[in-house]
């Protein structure tokens, strides 16, 4: 028996964007952490992001369907999350912890999380949005997902990037390469798991 040499179909990673604040850096950090992305040839990237997809914060009743406007809302997030076999998630720190906008988006969903890796990219102040990742580690827990050790983070975000929007520092490519090499090794190990045996929560 020869072992197969074939490539295995790339990954699909949503980049989703946390920040929808007006006049955000998320832009900034998102287009660096992108073009990663976009260099390899394991993944294809889908930037899902929340201030140009907004969705409501009142959710409906338990078995209740939502409101059309609402579904139509729903629409431009929730299939792209269900195609998704891994995540970055992109993050800011509001008041030690994660923007409301990211727990809103996550609290509109569940299957869609299940069984699929997260990476976390964060910026802040001096924490670099630390907090703001543990914090999403005990939630994405709760939906069945599988989050990254190793994590980006940029302390004093705005000083990380020259006037090009380029990193500064080369230490945070090479933690980016890190992270995304161990959500692709996660992402693919699951991936591979679930079409033997249905994820079941
Ligand atoms: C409501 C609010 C609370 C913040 N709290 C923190 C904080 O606790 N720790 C921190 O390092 N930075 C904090 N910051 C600074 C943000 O991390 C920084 O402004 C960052 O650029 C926000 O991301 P954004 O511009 O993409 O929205 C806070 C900013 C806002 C708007």
């Amino acid at each position: 028996m020869t072992a197969s040499t074939s490539r295995p179909a790339a990954l699909r990673v949503a980049i989703l964007v946390g920040s929808t604040r007006e006049g955000r850096f998320a832009p900034v950090v998102t287009r660096w952490i992108k073009g990663h992305l976009d260099q390899r040839e394991d993944m294809d990237v889908d930037v899902i992001d929340l201030a140009e997809t907004p969705l409501p914060s009142v959710l409906p009743a338990f078995g209740a369907p939502p409101e059309p406007a609402t579904a139509e809302a729903l629409a431009l997030v929730s299939p792209r999350l269900a195609a998704a076999d891994a995540f970055v998630f992109i993050t800011p720190e509001y008041n030690h912890s994660y923007p409301a906008s990211l727990k809103n988006a996550i609290d509109w969903h569940n299957e869609q999380w299940h069984a699929k890796p997260i990476g976390f990219v964060s910026y802040g102040g001096l924490s670099g949005g630390l907090r703001a990742v543990e914090h999403l580690r005990v939630v994405m827990a709760e939906l069945n997902a599988a989050t990254i050790r190793n994590t980006v983070s940029l302390h004093n975000a705005w000083g990380s990037f020259d006037e090009e929007h380029g990193i500064t520092e080369p230490a945070s490519d090479a933690a980016v390469k890190t992270m995304l090499d161990q959500l692709a090794w996660w992402a693919l190990a699951l991936r591979d798991a679930k079409a033997v045996r249905p994820y079941a929560a």
